[in-house]
């Protein structure tokens, strides 16, 4: 073929493994960034979701209960657009709905059921039997307790310094909301919180789109 005579034809660069090496990473880098980089933009990633507002004081100190305790480690929180998800859990995750989430808390791991719309699910009662003492309600689980966040205060120091900083990132909170956390948080345990997190999660999306993906 006449292109073999070329400086940079095909032959050569299968020849030369510093040549292959060089523009693999380059054409893999082009193809990264033309799929990734579109997604920093588009509204359905970046914007909230219909419904979706940022957690209250309340529910905040729970997700930092729930990012402590690591219940992450046994539980996600993404709903895969497989029939078998949205039939069990309900309308699969998306991107808007998470945009208040930081860190992100997915997660990858399913020793237990996916939380993303556990929220409603059960009674505040039934929670708190529940992370007390797992097999009180389900007899066969192996999720550990949790009896000791009953009688821990929720923690109302850092909760002001937490709010500002995620407004840093774009979580619209007022100042009256910043000014009011304390006060919410005021004689509620960390048990309290942590179920008021959990009651939160997904209810929204369930509600708009019960018909459309169901
Ligand atoms: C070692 C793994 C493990 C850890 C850690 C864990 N869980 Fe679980 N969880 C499970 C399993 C297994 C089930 C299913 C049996 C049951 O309902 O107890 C479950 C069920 C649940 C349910 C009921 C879900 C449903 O749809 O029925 C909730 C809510 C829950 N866990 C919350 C939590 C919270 C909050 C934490 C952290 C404080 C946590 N879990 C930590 C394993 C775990």
């Amino acid at each position: 073929m006449s292109d073999q005579h070329q400086f940079f034809s095909h032959a050569t660069l299968e020849k030369n493994v510093g040549w292959l090496i060089i523009t693999t990473i380059f054409v893999v880098s082009v193809a990264g960034l033309v799929q990734i980089v579109p997604l920093f933009f588009q509204h359905s990633t970046t914007e909230p979701s219909p419904g979706i507002k940022p957690f209250t004081a309340l529910q905040l100190a729970g997700r930092d209960i729930y990012q402590r305790e690591g219940c992450v480690g046994c539980h996600s929180q993404q709903i895969r657009t497989l029939r078998s998800e949205t039939e069990r859990y309900g309308p699969y995750s998306v991107a808007g709905e998470s945009v208040f989430d930081h860190p992100f808390l997915w997660g990858s791991k399913r020793t237990g059921p996916d939380l993303a719309r556990v929220g409603g699910r059960y009674s505040d009662d039934w929670q708190r039997i529940h992370l007390r003492n797992p097999r009180d309600v389900v007899p066969e689980s192996n999720m550990p307790a949790y009896p000791y966040l009953q009688n821990a205060p929720a923690n109302v120091s850092s909760i002001q310094k937490h709010m500002r900083a995620l407004k840093r990132l774009g979580v619209p909170y007022t100042d009256d909301e910043i000014s009011n956390a304390p006060k919410e948080l005021e004689g509620k345990t960390e048990e309290d919180a942590l179920v008021a997190y959990l009651q939160g999660l997904g209810l929204n999306r369930r509600a708009t789109t019960k018909t459309a993906s169901q």
